[in-house]
């Protein structure tokens, strides 16, 4: 048999492959390789989590940024951005609605905005659990010290989302200014881990000076720290940021390392993402074929949707979040799958 199917053949069975077998797997894929793994995935995933699809009501409650990372759209340099920030009781009206609609866990997702203190936001994380008890409370919100992810822990934070972005270093210093650090990202995921959160990282697909070299990195990243979550979608450019002369990552190699990843740690939460929606207009669909078990739709208030904009083009901005929520039961009906109301945890098998 061909090199390239024994490879196919031998993740399926071993879950793992060096990092130059990832980046061989990845340049010489052909249709049937592609298919076969995502057949594959597509059976380890109903193995574990059937035929139900895990839901997040996304929250982005402020884009103010004190980063500069080339990449996004809420960058400080980006002075054409109209900055907002939501009250604790608008992030828990969100919360409040979400709950009627079915949603059991919520993401609170922002820039790394230092008015959210750890006394702020652990605030509005209590007042959530406090309202519904029965829901998961996930973070986005960058890199913090060791005390203050303790201190949203303590407060009832039950996962955290940081995704790593690349797993090379040289790679990270090509998508970030100077003052931030590789070292700290990583540091920040074990603190994560080690302080009792479940752990999401993630990275983007395409984005400028990544090869299958970087890429195969950030497979070998998922095997080793076996994240709970992990967030990939193709990188999009953003007019007002230095890659603005970009071009997207594709949805076909994402698609195909959705399902690598979901060989890889078969339980794994692994989200079919906006940033795949917007690139293709059945993302979230062929992300879930691919291997992907959960979506993340919108709760964010109406008003503030367009402004949360970390790439241009970004789909459902202009939804009401009751719209969303019906409009991905009907995607993931189409294609078999059933959005459950469940806080969705990651089992284990
Ligand atoms: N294209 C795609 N994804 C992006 N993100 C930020 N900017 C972009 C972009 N231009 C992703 C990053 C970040 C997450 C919140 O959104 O991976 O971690
Ligand atoms: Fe928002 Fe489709 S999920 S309109």
């Amino acid at each position: 048999m061909e090199e390239i199917n024994l490879l196919a053949e031998k993740l399926c069975a071993e879950h793992k492959l060096s990092v130059s077998e990832y980046e061989f797997l990845i340049k010489n894929r052909t249709n049937y390789v592609t298919e076969f793994l995502r057949q594959k995935a597509v059976d380890i995933r109903k193995s574990i989590y059937g035929n139900s699809v895990y839901i997040r009501g996304l929250i982005e409650f402020t884009n103010r940024c004190k980063n500069d990372c080339y990449y996004c759209g809420l960058r400080k340099s980006n002075l054409n951005c109209d900055r907002y920030r939501l009250e604790e009781k608008q992030i828990v009206a969100c919360t409040d609605e979400g709950y009627e609609l079915g949603y059991r866990t919520f993401v609170l997702q922002g820039g790394e905005d230092p008015f959210f203190s750890d006394e702020v936001l652990c605030s509005i994380i209590r007042k959530i659990k406090q309202n519904h008890p029965d829901c998961a409370v996930t973070l986005s919100v960058g890199e913090r010290s060791e005390e203050s992810y303790r201190a949203l822990f303590e407060a009832g934070a039950d996962r955290y989302l940081l995704r790593h972005e690349t797993a090379d270093e040289l790679h990270y210093s090509k998508l970030h200014p100077e003052g931030m650090s590789f070292k700290n990202r990583m540091n920040c995921l074990s603190v994560l881990r080690k302080t009792g959160f479940a752990v999401g990282a993630g990275f983007m697909v395409g984005s400028p000076f990544q090869t299958e070299k970087e890429l195969s990195e950030d497979l070998k990243f998922i095997e080793t720290f076996q994240p709970e979550m992990c967030g990939i979608g193709p990188f999009i450019p953003h007019r007002e940021t230095p890659f603005a002369r970009e071009k997207s990552g594709s949805a076909e190699l994402t698609c195909f390392l959705l399902s690598v990843i979901r060989i890889i740690k078969p339980n794994i939460l692994l989200p079919a993402t906006t940033a795949l929606a917007t690139l293709i207009p059945d993302g979230r669909e062929r992300g879930i074929l691919s291997g992907a078990n959960v979506v993340m739709p919108n709760l964010s208030p109406l008003a503030v949707r367009k402004k949360y904009e970390l790439y241009n083009n970004k789909v459902c901005t202009g939804e009401e979040s009751a719209r969303c929520r019906v409009c991905a039961d009907k995607r993931m009906q189409s294609i078999g799958y059933q959005i459950v109301v469940d806080r969705g945890d990651m089992k284990s098998f």
